[in-house]
């Protein structure tokens, strides 16, 4: 992160935002335990050794374990058939103990991740990703927000980033980031009111439009893609890429690489997420709340 920055840039620290979060989970998971209810409980599916999926599989995990929720990791092997898959995702939604269930994509192809999200009860499905929980979203009414957009609303609220008004440009228009995303910016209510412009590979004159961005959120998934070039003077830039990168003077061979060019970036943004330690960890902290909310549901049903 070497640098000469010519404008006052403050990094987002994804780490310490969510370790704030989750030391607040860990206070309300006590209450929960103190009162005699149950605490939440995670189930994570994992389908074949995806080097990636393994690691934020672990990550999942581990935090569930930090905060004081129960978690469960449910692994297959690669050549597991949809029914048996959609069979295990049956008797997790009619156990009472499970409040969360997340099956981690992306899956072998010979399965269509679709018709396994369809089959996720809409009360557990704290990734956000069934068209029921998407439907509310678009809507406006009270569901479970993808993990990795909430968790950048998350990051925008913990800075006091003001986004009514603004132009928010996001890079990206998958179903997991980039259109949920765009969905709650442009929202009415806190980390909304933006007037949003979503881009992808067929747009034109994209770096223009992003030299008009208040906010940009790119989300496509190719390293060091935003360029200083493309940033408005003390725009806020949120890096959501983790694409891993072979690096032969690594260790493990790879370094993780972001879609934005941190120090090219940082001599023209005010706000700036790294990578990794920006939207990583609020997208973990993001699930955590998700999670929780889907067990205090089930408590006040
Ligand atoms: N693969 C990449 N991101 C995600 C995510 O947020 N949830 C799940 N289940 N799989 C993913």
């Amino acid at each position: 992160m070497a640098g000469f920055y010519l404008c006052e840039m403050q990094i987002l620290d994804g780490k310490a935002a969510a370790q704030s979060i989750k030391d607040a989970l860990k206070l309300d998971v006590a209450q929960l335990a103190s009162n005699g209810k149950e605490v939440p409980h995670l189930v994570a599916i994992l389908v074949g050794n995806n080097g990636a999926s393994e690691t934020y599989v672990a990550a999942k995990v581990k935090a569930c374990e930090e905060v004081g929720f129960k978690s469960t990791l449910i692994r297959f092997e690669s050549t597991i058939s949809a029914f048996r898959l959609l069979e295990t995702i049956r008797e997790l939604n009619t156990d009472p103990d499970v409040d969360g269930i997340l099956v981690q994509l992306p899956l072998p192809a010979h399965i269509s991740s679709e018709e396994i999200i369809n089959a996720i009860d809409p009360s557990k499905d704290v990734d956000g990703f069934h068209p029921v929980t998407v439907g509310r979203l678009v809507l406006g009414q009270p569901t479970f927000i993808p993990a990795t957009p909430y968790g950048i609303q998350l990051m925008l609220a913990h800075y006091k980033i003001e986004t009514s008004g603004r132009h928010a440009v996001v890079i990206g228009r998958s179903n997991i980031v980039g259109r949920p995303m765009s969905i709650l910016l442009s929202a009415a209510g806190p980390q909304g009111n933006a007037t949003v412009t979503i881009c992808h590979s067929q747009t034109k004159n994209l770096k223009e439009i992003c030299l008009s961005a208040d906010i940009i959120i790119a989300a496509l998934g190719r390293p060091g893609f935003v360029t200083a070039d493309m940033v408005k003077e003390g725009a806020v830039v949120i890096d959501v890429g983790i694409t891993r990168v072979d690096d032969p003077g690594r260790k493990r061979g790879y370094r993780i690489s972001g879609d934005v060019n941190f120090d090219d970036v940082a001599t023209k943004a005010g706000f700036l997420t790294p990578v990794p330690g920006g939207v990583g960890p609020m997208t973990i902290a993001a699930l955590l709340k998700n999670t929780f909310h889907a067990c205090a549901l089930k408590h006040y049903d």
